[in-house]
């Protein structure tokens, strides 16, 4: 690898046209459990990891007393596997499994409400879950219905087994049918994630855009640097700028869940996903154990200054404007509404030894001025003030996240 100076271009975005429901004006934040907890449903075995009302409520908990709600993050958000196989045979609803939630969705619904926390659930547009679970196919209306009865704030519609020609329509017609409910509901799509995956073909991102509040992309993280930098690879594609245009107040694009305090991440690359998030304006959803997560990880994942560039009013994603060394060294910007330009750097390569500069003129990265006070927003003080040039110090698998201000 090289150390390298950009030379390259400044991007224009396009103004975008998201749904205007009134939900998701900035990227929403929360707690997912399917990265960590996955579809455990043996309690016997697994009674603190299985998924359950006892895995959301200590977590509804622990976002409260931990500083995360606080620090921005209010959505619990249940993921596949909280059904039984049927639907009620009478009433046609799906149902909660009675041993892992006992009192039910809108006690569950009602528990993280009492904490301040929004509520999000989680179906699938086609006959079936990725779990096999009861799908919402030709149930959309009765299922709508139900999780507004039942207090949901949220639903994220995934896209296993139906036929990826029909999303438009299906997904248009759920979107629909969440409306009629008179309920403010935020829908997160997984629409692109079934389009993009094996294709060279791009999903219609405006489209998705005047439908969905968010939409997931790509595949599915896993808990380790090499999932993280594929996902990062295919964001600094052409991908990351078509969605660009798309996203906004209203509508984003969903990078999957923040990985940080579980398994594979190193505490650098942990850092490298949440500042890459923040910067791209995908939501962050927090994808681990609050109960068991390493102190300086939380306090990582819950720094200000970098939650403040996730939620910047002016709504603007972030793009890659430099892949340098093969794509090993990626700089991306986001504009903020104050004027200030957020910059990350990361190093994404495991050749390279020790730390290095690696540089870009200011030009390069789209500031208007020549010379730029630099804030490190990882250690949330002052770096430098610099003309001309940035230069960011960088390593294996690091990153840096710095704000420009005149
Ligand atoms: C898909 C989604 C994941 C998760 C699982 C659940 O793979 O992309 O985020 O919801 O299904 O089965």
């Amino acid at each position: 690898m090289r150390v390298s100076t950009l030379t390259v271009f400044a991007l224009c975005v396009g103004g975008s046209i998201a749904l205007q429901n009134g939900l998701a004006r900035t990227p929403p934040m929360g707690w997912l459990s399917w990265e960590r907890f996955r579809c455990i449903t043996d309690c016997a075995t697994y009674p603190d990891s299985c998924i359950s009302e006892q895995l959301y409520m200590a977590h509804a908990d622990r976002m409260v007393a931990d500083g995360w709600l606080a620090a921005g993050y209010n959505l619990v958000a249940v993921d596949d596997c909280w059904q039984l196989p049927q639907r009620n045979a009478t009433t046609g609803q799906q149902q909660p499994d009675p041993t892992r939630f006992p009192s039910g969705m809108a006690a569950l619904a009602k528990y993280v409400h009492a904490r301040g926390l929004k509520f999000q659930i989680y179906s699938d547009v086609g006959t079936a879950t990725c779990e096999g679970l009861p799908g919402s196919l030709g149930h959309f209306d009765i299922d709508a219905k139900t999780y507004a009865s039942w207090g949901v704030d949220s639903v994220k519609l995934d896209g296993c087994n139906a036929n990826v020609t029909d999303f438009r329509k299906l997904y248009t017609e759920f979107g629909r049918a969440l409306a009629r409910t008179g309920r403010p509901i935020l829908y997160a799509c997984s629409w692109p994630a079934y389009i993009d995956i094996g294709s060279t073909q791009l999903a219609n991102f405006s489209e998705i855009a005047q439908v969905c509040n968010l939409w997931r992309a790509y595949d599915d993280v896993q808990d380790s640097s090499s999932s993280l930098y594929s996902i990062m690879r295919w964001w600094g594609g052409k991908a990351g700028t078509a969605m660009a245009k798309a996203s906004g107040p209203g509508g984003w694009s969903d990078a999957d869940m923040l990985i940080g305090g579980d398994f594979g991440l190193s505490f650098s690359e942990a850092q490298m996903q949440f500042g890459l998030w923040a910067v791209i304006a995908s939501p962050l959803f927090l994808g681990n154990d609050l109960r068991r997560i390493d102190p300086q990880v939380a306090a990582m994942l819950q720094n200000p200054a970098v939650i403040a560039i996730s939620q910047d009013s002016l709504g603007r994603q972030g793009t890659i404007v430099a892949a340098l060394s093969n794509n090993d060294v990626q700089w991306w910007t986001r504009p903020l509404a104050n004027g200030d330009l957020a910059v990350f750097a990361a190093c994404i390569s495991d050749d390279q030894g020790t730390f290095f500069f690696s540089n870009a003129t200011l030009s390069a990265l789209g500031w208007p001025h020549q010379s730029a006070h630099v804030f490190d927003t990882y250690a949330q003080k002052p770096l430098a003030m610099v003309t001309g040039v940035l230069s960011l110090t960088l390593a294996p698998n690091l990153s840096q996240l710095v704000r420009l201000h005149h």
